[in-house]
């Protein structure tokens, strides 16, 4: 017989004769009449099937010691529908299989709650619990919103390389690839690490960013996505920062910095009306258990315009509040933790667009307004979160953008390639970058970045 899985038996409209259930129980309690009732999930929903074992079942006083929390078991049985409170369908037990037993005294997911630092310490086992089963559900269906996202308006969906020689951000937070012997690693005269005679003959890292390579195909193809992980190694223990996340990076060639900011706007409205609807049981437990505003905060959020504002009102707005801030604020500045959440939380209440930031604290490939002081930046902020989306209009002039290189002490002759884009059949275009974790976050009202990936990794942190 073909297995059912537990979200299909609890919409089933009718009883059935005969299925086969299989999963991992949740709980076991024994009645005095001579039963169990074991909760089994199996992870294709929060909710687990009930299952009634009779006592007097044939192999039941073999099975009995190894049914226990933990354990994973295969139930052939009638599904019909259940008289109890809460559930619309249990099974009554024919057979039951135990595929696997976990130890009583050693399993560490006992029926209790368990703080989410501790369960970080057992990745391997978290996903068995209500809240990571409901978080990456909703992780697994935001990937594939913004696949049908960008798909549905004729993007195409790009892989940009891992291991590559440039630093888009220019703020040389890479990870460095090698495979040259650390302890004797071969020199040239100078005493400098000699990289030809590395695995790729020059010095390699892992991606910040899938940008500008996403240029090249933008300026061929029109519109681009990418999604994939890229890696940051700077040293920031917050509980919004990995040093592997992943990234959503659109780049449309002919747009302006306002289509820019209509696209990202109406692609977190997007995703967040397609994880209410498509994911209404986990988003109702986020909503119960993590954050009781959150239903209503990604509506709020859906229903309104996001305030857009240059940086410049942004500082003359920070200024003008009564807020103390850690950081003080003076044009020029790059906008802290706290001044964003300060612009979306308290003095808007929504997601702000704030653009136009200095150039001097921007990266080197955003095009320069006419000021020659700001740069057609822009970044998302969300309440609580702050930044989720980083973009701008990118440089197509090439001389400015050659000057602009120097200023940043880049290399120009490492970004020949770069440079070309301008040099042949330049064009205005643009682009942004969506963090996904912080996306999930955001969505499930998460406090910890660390909790939204399966296998987070931060400074001190590989395991798993
Ligand atoms: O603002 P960032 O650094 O922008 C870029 O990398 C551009 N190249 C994007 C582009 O224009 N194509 O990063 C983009 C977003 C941030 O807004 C944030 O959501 C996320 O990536 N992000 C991180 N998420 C988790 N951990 C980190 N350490 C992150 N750093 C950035
Ligand atoms: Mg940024």
């Amino acid at each position: 017989m073909k297995r059912k899985k537990i979200r299909e038996l609890l919409s089933s409209k009718a009883e059935q004769q005969e299925v086969l259930v299989k999963g991992w129980v949740r709980t076991r309690r024994d009645s005095k009449g001579g039963f169990s009732f074991l909760e089994i999930n199996d992870g294709s929903c929060l909710a687990n099937i009930q299952i009634i074992v009779e006592h007097s079942l044939k192999e039941f006083s073999k099975l009995d010691k190894q049914i226990t929390t933990g354990s994973c078991l295969a139930i052939t049985g009638r599904l019909v529908v259940s008289e109890g409170k809460g559930q619309k369908m249990e099974i009554h037990t024919a057979v039951i299989e135990v595929y696997g037993t976990a130890d009583v005294e050693t399993f560490p997911l006992q029926k209790k709650r368990h703080s989410f630092e501790y369960l970080r310490e057992i990745a391997h086992l978290r996903p068995r619990t209500n809240t990571f089963g409901a978080v990456m559900r909703v992780r697994s269906r935001l990937a594939y919103a913004i696949h049908q996202f960008f798909n549905d308006r004729g993007f195409a969906y790009l892989n940009t390389p891992i291991v590559t020689t440039s630093d888009c951000e220019g703020a040389g937070e890479m990870f460095q690839v090698t495979t040259l012997d650390l302890n004797y690693p071969p020199r040239v005269d100078d005493g400098q690490i000699d990289y030809t005679r590395d695995f790729f003959g020059e010095k390699t890292s892992l991606t910040v960013s899938g940008q500008l390579e996403g240029e090249i195909y933008a300026l061929a193809l029109s519109d681009i996505y990418t999604f994939g992980p890229t890696f940051r190694a700077e040293n920031s223990n917050t509980s919004r920062h990995l040093s592997e996340f992943w990234m959503v990076e659109p780049e449309m060639a002919f747009y302006d910095l306002d289509d820019d900011m209509d696209l990202a706007e109406e692609f977190i409205k997007y995703l967040f009306v397609d994880a209410l609807k498509n994911c209404s049981e986990d988003m109702e437990f986020f909503n119960q258990r993590i954050d009781k505003t959150i239903l209503e905060t990604l509506q709020h959020i859906i229903d309104n315009q996001f305030e857009r504002l240059t940086y410049t009102d942004a500082v003359n707005c920070l200024q003008k509040s009564k807020e103390t801030f850690d950081y003080p604020v003076e044009w020029g500045c790059a906008l802290q933790a706290e001044h964003e959440r300060y612009l979306s939380e308290k003095l808007f209440k929504k997601p702000v667009i704030v653009f136009n930031y200095p150039e001097k604290i921007k990266s080197f490939y955003m095009k320069l307004n006419e000021d020659g002081k700001t740069v057609r930046a822009m970044d998302v902020l969300l309440p609580k979160l702050g930044e989720i989306i980083g973009g701008s209009q990118r440089e197509e002039n090439y001389e400015v953008l050659l000057k602009r290189m120097k200023e940043a002490n880049l290399d120009p002759e490492n970004y020949w390639w770069y440079l070309d884009l301008r040099r042949f059949g330049t064009a205005p275009h643009s682009g942004f970058g969506l963090g996904f974790e912080r996306l999930v976050q955001f969505v499930t009202g998460m406090e910890n970045i660390r909790d939204v990936i399966p296998f987070p990794r931060t400074p001190k942190h590989a395991q798993f």
